[in-house]
């Protein structure tokens, strides 16, 4: 029985390292997967590397390393990476690896058992930066309809998948399960696509041709497409047919998460290799929009890259993550800016965060000695704390119905600014003079300190340096659903740490 909430990156290839617009797929993921942890849910986050190809063949021959050699190389980067963003994935998985190759196999001969792989003519057309196929009509002025790029003429005897077979199931499928792909403009983009009799797609290659490739099983003369390998990782990941019990306790997927370029395959070859093989379908499928740099999609061969690494390193690995989930709303895309985030550094994590974390804990030292006051956290009766006690549920309803990171991070910085107003509002240094307002001091102190409690349990998803960092200064060690939905956790009598600013100023030199 599932009992994982289970989420997946794509899998990313090793043709360069990885730049800022994995990293956003990836941080997506990862703070999802994070949430759902703090719900208390078992989570199976997977992330890992596509490394067959023409793609990263022809890489490899570039820069005179065998190909196994240079895979290896490749991934040390992609690990790194996800380890420097804080990325935490429960496994990792490699298509080069003996338990990806078991799986393939086994799916493979199983359609070609059921009659949904046959063997064929091939005669058309294949772009390798997108390791994919066209037909005469379908190439846009004799380029690459995705990429515009040049394409390569093939005609060869290949294995071919019957898409064809199951095109009228996939469109009520769809029809039938209006959150399947998310957003809704890509659902209907697949929809249109579908509205044209479907190819049946051409699953192999020449080994003579191309020889870095699974092998097709029982006919060594071939290797496996890329992309109907590279898909099954999913499912070779958690043991389809091998770990019964492991991959019934995790499938179906709760979220593929994947660039708007990736759709098509996902939408339409996963579903129907998963329907043709007996599987479930994932929950949904997000397709996000693209980072651009002046109007361009950041990419290699666009040559406009942005080290994920580098800005985490020149501005903290939270600020990197905050402005990549802030600033791009999942659907469209993003137009990627250091200057504007600077900008964000300095308004929303410097002065709203930061200075609220400084300035209450600074109070609470002054007013306080930095001991958390004696009060009956359950006689407070303020607006701020039903905010507080609402803040969890309008997390859950973003991140798992509306799949919408930004509009959390939204209202935990209403939060913040409640906060902020709050202390503007209740004047505790003119409170702080009046002894008969003793009681109602340490009240706005309880208050203040419990809601920033809830705002650093709140941020441990998006940010979780600086949440570790705000419950350490407040001493506070639960960290999980209950603590997230109830007031009056923090202990009256602790002593807290002061601490320093947690974003003190960037200067904006650009
Ligand atoms: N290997 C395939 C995926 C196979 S999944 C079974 C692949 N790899 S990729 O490395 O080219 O891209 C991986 C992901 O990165 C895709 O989701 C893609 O959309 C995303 N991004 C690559 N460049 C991007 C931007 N500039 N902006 C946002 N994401 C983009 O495709």
């Amino acid at each position: 029985m599932k009992e994982s909430y289970y989420i997946t990156t794509p899998i990313y290839y090793v043709n360069d390292k990885p730049h800022i617009g994995h990293a956003y797929t990836t941080i997506l993921c990862d703070t999802f997967a994070r949430f759902n942890r703090l719900l208390g849910k078992k989570v199976f986050f997977l992330t890992g590397t596509d490394e067959h190809g023409e793609k990263v063949e022809r890489t490899a021959t570039s820069l005179g390393k065998e190909v196994t050699q240079h895979v290896d190389d490749m991934v040390v980067h992609f690990k790194q990476a996800w380890k420097k963003l804080n990325i935490q994935y429960d496994d990792f998985i490699r298509t080069t690896e003996a338990r990806h190759k078991e799986v393939v196999h086994i799916v493979v001969r199983k359609l070609l058992a059921s009659g949904d792989i046959y063997k064929g003519k091939y005669e058309g057309w294949y772009c390798v930066p997108c390791e994919s196929f066209w037909s005469d009509v379908q190439l846009a002025d004799k380029k690459c309809p995705d990429c515009h790029r040049a394409v390569n003429h093939y005609e060869e005897e290949n294995f071919f998948f019957k898409l064809s077979n199951y095109q009228d199931w996939l469109k009520q499928y769809i029809s039938e399960h209006p959150d399947f792909i998310i957003p809704k403009g890509k659902r209907q983009e697949v929809l249109s696509f579908l509205k044209d009799p479907l190819e049946d797609l051409c699953i192999s290659r020449p080994k003579k041709r191309l020889s870095w490739g699974i092998p097709f099983p029982d006919h060594e003369q071939f290797v496996m497409y890329v992309w109907f390998d590279a898909l099954i990782n999913y499912i070779s990941a958690p043991g389809y047919s091998v770990k019964k019990e492991t991959f019934s306790s995790v499938w179906p997927a709760d979220i593929h998460m994947i660039g708007k370029d990736i759709l098509r395959q996902h939408a339409i070859y996963w579903p129907i290799m998963l329907k043709a093989a007996g599987i479930e379908q994932p929950r949904h499928i997000i397709a996000h929009g693209w980072w651009t740099i002046e109007g361009s999609k950041v990419s290699k061969s666009r040559g406009n890259i942005v080290d994920p690494i580098n800005m985490a390193a020149m501005y903290g690995v939270d600020t990197f993550r905050y402005y990549m989930l802030r600033e791009a709303s999942i659907g469209s895309d993003g137009a990627y800016s250091e200057e504007l985030l600077i900008r964000r550094f300095n308004s929303d994590l410097a002065n709203d965060l930061g200075n609220l974390v400084y300035r209450s804990l600074s109070m609470g030292e002054r007013y306080f000695k930095g001991v958390i006051p004696a009060i009956d956290p359950q006689t407070i009766v303020h607006p701020i704390r039903e905010h507080a006690e609402q803040l969890g549920k309008k997390l859950e309803k973003a991140i798992n119905e509306e799949f919408d990171p930004r509009a959390a991070i939204g209202a935990i910085w209403d939060l913040i600014s409640d906060a902020n107003k709050y202390v503007e509002d209740s004047k505790p240094w003119q409170l702080k003079k009046d002894t008969s307002k003793e009681h109602q001091l340490r009240e706005f102190m309880y208050t203040l300190l419990e809601v920033i409690r809830f705002i650093g349990i709140a941020l441990t998803p998006f940010l979780p340096e600086t949440a570790e960092k705000i419950l350490f200064l407040l001493k506070e060690s639960k960290v999980d659903a209950a603590a997230l939905n109830t007031w009056g956790v923090l202990q009256p009598g602790r002593t807290l740490e002061k601490g320093q600013p947690l974003f003190p100023k960037i200067e904006d030199t650009q």
